[in-house]
């Protein structure tokens, strides 16, 4: 079942309207946003855990990126409040767990092949900088042109028009964003492609998640006929 894997495409979704799905363990459950197959592979998701569920020991051959959302996600590292973002790369395990239950955006089978560090900001406490204009920014993760950071935007404030080398990839926090395309509110998901333009805004104080630089639709470390890199084998949880 693949989903949303044409990284030319552009995806607006607002993850509020989707139904949440079950996934293979008890009391976890998702809403899909991209994927190459049904358990494996490239695979983006909202992540529900009920208070008490847990998911099996597992790997992530190509990292797991995770941002909790809402609760508290816990393994056998810690527990982790919304506001964490972890990068577990590829051979890292996990028995993730969570007691009063949590809601996460997990990104799995997506790092780059020397994508090695392993990341854990809290980024309730993790300070911002000052960004473009009256932006503040909290820098996640960068590497090999692929960058990662919270954007806040203060009530009113205006980007430049502005092209999208490598593509970008939003998850609206809090407030909403908005561009002459659509409006964008708190759990929106948006992937706009490689060479794209936009000329975003807002009208309250907005916090969004952003990635850049990781939609190249030609990729030197991937088989030319195929759209994106970093999909294949792998369990996914
Ligand atoms: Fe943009
Ligand atoms: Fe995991």
């Amino acid at each position: 079942m693949t989903l949303n894997m044409q990284f030319e495409q552009r995806v607006m979704i607002n993850t509020n309207d989707l139904p949440w799905q079950a996934s293979p363990a008890t009391g976890v459950w998702r809403k899909p946003l991209a994927r190459e197959e049904a358990e494996r592979g490239h695979a983006t998701s909202i992540v529900r855990y009920d208070p008490g569920a847990s998911f099996r020991r597992h790997g992530h051959p190509a990292g797991e990126e995770i941002l909790v959302l809402e609760g508290i996600f816990s393994d056998e590292h810690g527990d982790f409040g919304a506001g964490t973002y972890f990068r577990n790369p590829p051979g890292a395990s996990h028995a993730p767990y969570s007691k009063q239950g949590c809601v996460l955006l997990v990104k799995l089978h997506q790092f780059l092949p020397d994508d090695t560090a392993p990341v854990c900001i809290d980024t309730a406490r993790a300070s911002w900088l000052p960004g473009q204009g009256n932006l503040k920014v909290m820098p996640l993760h960068e590497f090999a042109g692929e960058h990662v950071a919270l954007v806040k935007w203060p009530p009113g404030e205006r980007f430049h028009p502005h092209r999208h080398l490598g593509g970008e990839e939003i998850f609206v926090l809090a407030g909403e964003l908005k561009d002459e395309h659509g409006s964008y509110p708190r759990g929106a998901w948006l992937r706009n492609p490689d060479g794209s333009e936009h000329c975003p805004y807002v009208e309250q104080e907005t916090v969004t998640w952003v990635k850049t630089g990781h939609l190249s639709v030609v990729d030197p470390s991937a088989d030319r006929d195929r759209p994106l890199p970093r999909s294949g084998a792998g369990s996914n949880a």
